[in-house]
């Protein structure tokens, strides 16, 4: 391993394979060259010498070149949804005083903790009753957090009708109502440091989505058993859709609420009930839409047949929703083998292919993007398969591939 591969590794735990290893080294030489250094070794001194300061502040420049900092309003949705609901059935009938305690970790920009604020309003919990912290070890990302405007990036999918009630139009944005900025508390942190958010009191639910998919498997631990100490016994935590099973492997057990990848701690003597789903009234899910087969077929999905356009039957979701429960609670196995069963009696579905992707992706097979490829093919504006595949692109080093998917998915939120 490179040496500068090593210490980000060390220091943020970033897996450099993540993020493709040739990137990373395309921005280690950009920040060579305006430093006028020739060898690899002399920016490894610089960097080590953190005393002085500009090891200092070049560590910081290669930090903020290196993390992936994409994020938007409600990502996922159903972790939202559920949030609320845990919060009205179980943590406001437990506490008739005291705040509720949330952090979101990483919080990039902001908006997934302003989301957060913004769920809780919609569901009329007055600021008074809760705070929100939200740390990131990007001092940008916290500065763009902090000024609370945002371009349309920051808003994808359909449920957009949270931008007309909290934001006002900026000059080169949307400017975020003061009422909901105030809502979070933004620190800067790094979850590897000694000190990381020592002192705090616990917190009642913790996102910490798309994080972990950025770390080698000990780095994951170190964070697990951070995150594990900060939340409350009876708290619940969400991760990013990849990681329930790695938090499952970690000291937490599903918190069986479909498609909102919360666990709670293990072992914990109480566990409340399964929480029922339902929408929240003014923050509708995303559904990727179904759209007609009309692109280029790919080769790696030539073994699926696309159904015909007109007259057949819609197939079954209840299955598949089952399938997506069961992978939300980290019983891939099971999820897969729905999933299986459903393309064996009605035939191919983008939905199906997309779940065994995720079931594949998770374990780190990758078959993944042979089962995105296949759901693409059916639907070429799967949504979440092609952000799936962007971001396993991303993983694999092809950031051109990864950049790619990424614009075709954009191109599918764009339309109306
Ligand atoms: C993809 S964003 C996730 C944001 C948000 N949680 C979401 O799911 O949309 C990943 C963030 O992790 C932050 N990050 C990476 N390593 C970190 C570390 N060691 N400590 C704290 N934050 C870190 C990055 O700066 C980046 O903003």
């Amino acid at each position: 391993m490179n040496p500068i591969d090593r210490l980000l590794r060390e220091k943020i735990g970033l897996d450099a394979a993540s993020v493709g290893s040739s990137s990373i080294e395309r921005i280690v030489r950009r920040r060579m060259k305006s430093l006028g250094l020739k060898k690899i070794e002399e920016y490894q001194r610089l960097l080590e010498s953190r005393s002085c300061a500009q090891g200092r502040d070049e560590w910081e420049e290669l930090v903020e070149s290196v993390v992936v900092t994409e994020t938007w309003f409600f990502r996922d949705r159903d972790p939202f949804t559920a949030l609320v609901q845990l919060v009205r059935c179980e943590w406001l009938p437990q506490h008739s005083t005291g705040p509720l305690r949330l952090l979101s970790l990483p919080c990039s920009s902001g908006e997934e903790p302003y989301s957060l604020a913004m769920a809780l309003l919609d569901a009329d919990i007055p600021p008074e009753r809760f705070t929100i912290d939200a740390v990131d070890v990007s001092a940008r990302a916290l500065a763009r957090a902090q000024r609370g405007v945002y371009g349309k990036n920051s808003f994808r999918g359909k449920g957009l009708d949270f931008r007309g009630r909290y934001f006002q139009a900026a000059p080169d944005g949307h400017a975020l109502h003061p009422r909901v900025r105030d809502c979070v508390q933004f620190h800067r942190a790094n979850i590897f440091e000694e000190q990381f958010l020592a002192g705090r009191a616990a917190y009642d639910f913790i996102f910490c989505r798309n994080l972990l998919i950025y770390f080698d498997g000990a780095a994951q631990t170190r964070a697990l058993e951070k995150v594990h100490r900060l939340l409350a016994p009876q708290g619940v935590l969400f991760v990013g859709p990849a990681e329930l099973p790695l938090a499952i492997r970690h000291g937490f057990v599903s918190a069986n609420v479909p498609m909102a990848f919360a666990c709670r701690r293990a072992g914990e003597a109480t566990r409340p009930p399964p929480v029922r789903r339902e929408r929240a009234p003014r923050a509708p899910k995303f559904v990727a839409p179904l759209m007609p087969a009309a692109s280029t077929p790919i080769s790696a999905g030539k073994q699926a047949q696309r159904p015909a356009a007109a007259g057949a039957a819609p197939p079954s979701q209840a299955d598949l929703a089952a399938a997506r429960q069961l992978a939300d609670a980290g019983e891939l196995a099971a999820a897969a083998a729905i999933c299986q069963a459903h393309l064996d009696r009605q035939g191919p579905s983008a939905q199906a292919f997309y779940l065994l992707g995720l079931v594949h992706d998770s374990g780190g097979d990758p078959q993944a993007m042979d089962y995105y490829r296949k759901a693409l093919y059916l639907e070429p504006d799967h949504f979440e398969s092609l952000l799936q595949m962007s971001l396993l692109l991303e993983k694999n080093g092809d950031s051109v591939g990864a950049r790619t998917f990424k614009r075709r998915a954009e191109r599918v939120q764009q339309k109306p």
